[in-house]
């Protein structure tokens, strides 16, 4: 694997120009007869404010005069987004607030014409099933490398892209999710020297790596892989507040002018000022001890995983997968911790932790449960998850906490639980979202063509799609996943008795 990191950039990273004309405004004690309504906290409910303090009310401001505006940037915001794309090794950045659900809307509505083929991988994340039904292309699916062992997707190979470009040469534009939800990473370098071979862009959702330009014991970030367009989710690994996000561009094969125009298609009139500049102050962070900050949450992190794995029957996977197929690096920052060993499924060590130990993980599935590791994590946060792993692994462990659902033990331990296989596509993503529909019952679909998303949540891959064939063997995998506890996100109705087909 690669592992350069950027140089420093000329541009004065000390400076968040953003933050500092939100500041400046209050400072100037100016009158607001603007928006919002609650005028800078006067009209905001007591005990919000109370809670919340003056400050963040003081700077939840509108784009008036000076503030510059997130539509038409002038002033300020220029030099914020410079400064984005200077630190994330990018020509041009742009801040989302509507998180990376619309940057892969953006990046698939900028590269994509109706009709058009794009390659992406079956354990995208539901929201690019967004950007295809918006912009109306075409879905080639890739399969990902399936883990039985952990019973989870890694990343695309480059193997994969490559044959994959043989067998459709009219796809547009290569898409690829890397890291996975759980961190392992794909080998972005080879997989872009193959999209510009066939003089096509290669997009990534690096929605969960928004750290790995800024430590050298971390993947190769999108930029430094060679990817013409990226989205990073701050808000989930780095200090920007929640629904933030970057898009990320650099080379000659994205038009940034109708890039631009996607863009305002999906930013508000009146962006939250206090979000934008807290991407602002995140970048800032990020330039000026982003290495060391991050050097301490991997040591965090890797003391983490040893503990974990020196518990009986808990297994959290590190660097002895790379070079697996889809495993081309692994951030030490994502602890995926393995009990199925333990007799419970992930759904139930989630349930544990939190009701027990008071601890909150990131995602269960039913092998695993995932923790987070970030700039944020103490080392007295992190011995309390261990503790409480190790309570949930002891064998005198009290009764009333072992509730592990029978039939999904059997099926775990006598490996008949398999993921699905694609369905066949019998039409466009946004021809089947858009069409005449109607309610079947589920267990009964079979052979209807689905008009909706079914995701169970998290980790939030779609297992069917509109336009997809309901298959017999999709509906075994949802009933299992449903009797496990999983939330279905998507269906019409929660309980999936009911599924949306097209009429
Ligand atoms: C791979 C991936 N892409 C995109 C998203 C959407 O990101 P956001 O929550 O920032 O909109 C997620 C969310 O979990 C994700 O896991």
């Amino acid at each position: 694997m690669n592992r350069r990191k950027p140089s420093t950039t000329a541009l004065d990273q000390t400076r968040a120009p953003y933050f500092q004309v939100l500041l400046d405004y209050v400072d100037a004690g100016v009158i607001p007869f603007h928006t919002p309504g609650h005028k800078q906290g006067i009209g905001m409910d007591r005990a919000f404010r109370d809670f919340v303090g003056d400050n963040v009310l003081a700077i939840d401001l509108t784009q008036i005069r000076g503030l510059d505006d997130l539509l038409q940037p002038e002033e300020a915001l220029v030099e914020a987004q410079d400064l984005a794309a200077a630190c994330f090794g990018a020509e041009q950045s742009f801040f989302l607030i509507n998180g990376s659900t619309s940057g892969n809307q953006c990046m698939m509505m900028t590269a994509l014409n109706p009709g058009d083929k794009l390659a992406l991988p079956r354990n995208s994340h539901k929201s690019s099933m967004g950007g295809l039904i918006m912009s109306g292309a075409t879905p080639v699916w890739m399969q990902p490398e399936v883990d039985e062992a952990l019973h989870m997707d890694h990343t695309i190979t480059p193997a994969t892209v490559r044959a994959t470009l043989e067998r459709e040469p009219d796809v547009k534009a290569i898409y690829i999710v890397s890291p996975t939800y759980y961190g392992v990473a794909a080998d972005l370098e080879a997989i872009a020297a193959i999209a510009h071979e066939h003089n096509i862009p290669l997009l990534v959702d690096e929605a969960w790596g928004p750290h790995f330009h800024f430590h050298p014991a971390l993947p190769l970030s999108a930029m430094q892989a060679g990817a013409d367009m990226c989205i990073n989710s701050t808000h989930k690994m780095l200090g920007s507040l929640s629904q933030t996000a970057m898009l990320h561009v650099q080379g000659k094969r994205i038009r940034v002018d109708r890039l631009k125009a996607v863009y305002k298609l999906f930013l508000s009139t009146s962006p939250n000022l206090v979000l934008v500049a807290s991407l602002d102050v995140a970048r800032r962070q990020m330039a000026i001890e982003g290495p060391a900050l991050l050097s301490r949450t991997i040591e965090i992190a890797s003391d983490a995983r040893t503990r974990l794995n020196e518990i009986p029957r808990v297994y959290c996977f590190g660097e002895e997968l790379e070079g697996r197929p889809g495993v081309f690096d692994i951030d030490p920052t994502k602890i995926t911790i393995t009990v199925k060993d333990l007799g419970y499924t992930g759904y139930e060590a989630e349930e544990i932790l939190r009701r027990r130990y008071n601890v909150q993980v990131e995602l269960a599935d039913l092998f695993n449960v995932v923790a987070l590791y970030t700039i944020g994590t103490t080392t007295e946060a992190s011995d309390l998850l261990i503790h409480g792993v190790r309570e949930l692994a002891r064998e005198d462990r009290p009764v009333d906490i072992f509730s592990p659902s029978g039939v999904l033990e059997r099926r775990m331990n006598t490996g008949t639980y398999k993921l699905p296989s694609i369905p066949p596509i019998r039409l466009v993503p946004r021809d089947a979202f858009l069409a005449d529909t109607e309610l079947v019952p589920f267990k009964t679909s079979a052979g209807r063509i689905c008009s909706e998303v079914i995701t169970p949540y998290p980790p939030g891959i779609p297992v069917i799609s509109p336009g997809e064939e309901i298959t017999p063997e999709i509906i075994a995998y949802l009933s299992l996943e449903k009797r496990a506890g999983v939330r279905m996100q998507g269906p019409y109705d929660d309980d999936l008795k009911f599924i949306r087909v097209v009429r």
